[in-house]
């Protein structure tokens, strides 16, 4: 399938990426290219050939927001009737796979949000985040307010969102919004691959348990988060992956994952 505002790729096996292609507005998130994205990321989510995911935009953009033509006539009325940005989380509730997010220049407003959502974040020394909505008389509105805040705790995110001011990759790292930062793009992709090959490597029935588990700390109490991940972790006894995993390290044998 070919999309208008995206590129999909399978540059290794057992890994699927999603470049966000639309170099002319610094790959601004209109609603077409999320409707796109969607589709594309049920898509590889429902492929039984791919365990894990990249999604990444230019070298110059990861994505400098939502379309800010787009919004601007948007009256209260339409964005409430019509749960503008709703579709966004989509990614966030549909796709049980891993998303790498490989940034790599602006990832502003929604495009910082986007990254976000993903699972991993993975940028460049000089990746660009920032949620720049406050100087446009808004603020974040796909979980940037709740999410960064989450990442790097209040108070820089507080500075963050009042001032619009951006932040470096180097920063991002530092401050845990991203896992690393690279030296150059060639790296980043690089080092996204590499993650994504090795999660691909393992049985997929773990990988999405493991995913789901650390997901539901950024919901849960403690409690009942660590009761969350024993219910999994007992649940993983039932699959055929858990006995060949383990038989296999008595055996001091390479697993050969079923997937089961
Ligand atoms: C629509 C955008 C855009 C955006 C860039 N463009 N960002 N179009 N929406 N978010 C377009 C420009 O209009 C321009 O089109 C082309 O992309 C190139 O951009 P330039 O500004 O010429 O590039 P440059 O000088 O390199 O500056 C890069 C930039 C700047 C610093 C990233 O473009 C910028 O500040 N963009 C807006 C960033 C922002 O405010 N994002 C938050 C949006 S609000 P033309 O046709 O002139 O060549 C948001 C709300 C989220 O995301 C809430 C819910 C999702």
């Amino acid at each position: 399938r070919s999309y208008e505002y995206l590129l999909v790729s399978e540059p290794k096996p057992g890994v699927g990426q999603v470049t966000l292609n639309r170099p002319k507005a610094l790959n601004a998130l209109s609603t077409p290219l999320i409707t796109e994205l969607n589709q594309a990321l049920g898509e590889l989510n429902s492929s039984d050939s791919i365990s894990a995911i990249i999604l990444t935009g230019s070298e110059k953009a990861f994505a400098a927001g939502a379309d800010i033509k787009e919004m601007a006539p948007l009256t209260f009325s339409e964005a409430y009737t019509k749960s503008f940005i709703e579709s966004w989380s989509q990614l966030t509730t549909q796709v049980k796979k891993p998303i790498i997010a490989a940034v790599s220049g602006h990832a502003l407003g929604g495009g910082c949000e986007l990254a976000m959502m993903c699972d991993i974040l993975y940028c460049t020394e000089t990746a660009n985040f920032g949620q720049p909505e406050i100087k446009l008389g808004t603020i974040p509105g796909a979980g940037g307010s709740q999410r960064l805040t989450r990442a790097i705790g209040k108070s820089r995110a507080m500075e963050i969102i009042l001032t619009g001011k951006s932040v470096s990759g180097v920063d991002a790292a530092q401050w845990g919004l991203a896992a690393r930062a690279f030296p150059s793009y060639e790296a980043l992709m690089e080092g996204a691959l590499k993650t994504a090959e090795t999660i691909a490597s393992y049985s997929k029935v773990a990988v999405i348990a493991a995913k789901e588990a650390v997901n539901k700390s950024q919901d849960l109490p403690l409690r009942d988060g660590v009761e969350y991940e024993r219910r999994v972790f007992h649940s993983l006894f039932g699959s055929q992956d858990q006995k060949i995993g383990m038989k296999a390290f008595a055996e001091k044998k390479k697993p050969e994952w079923k997937h089961e």
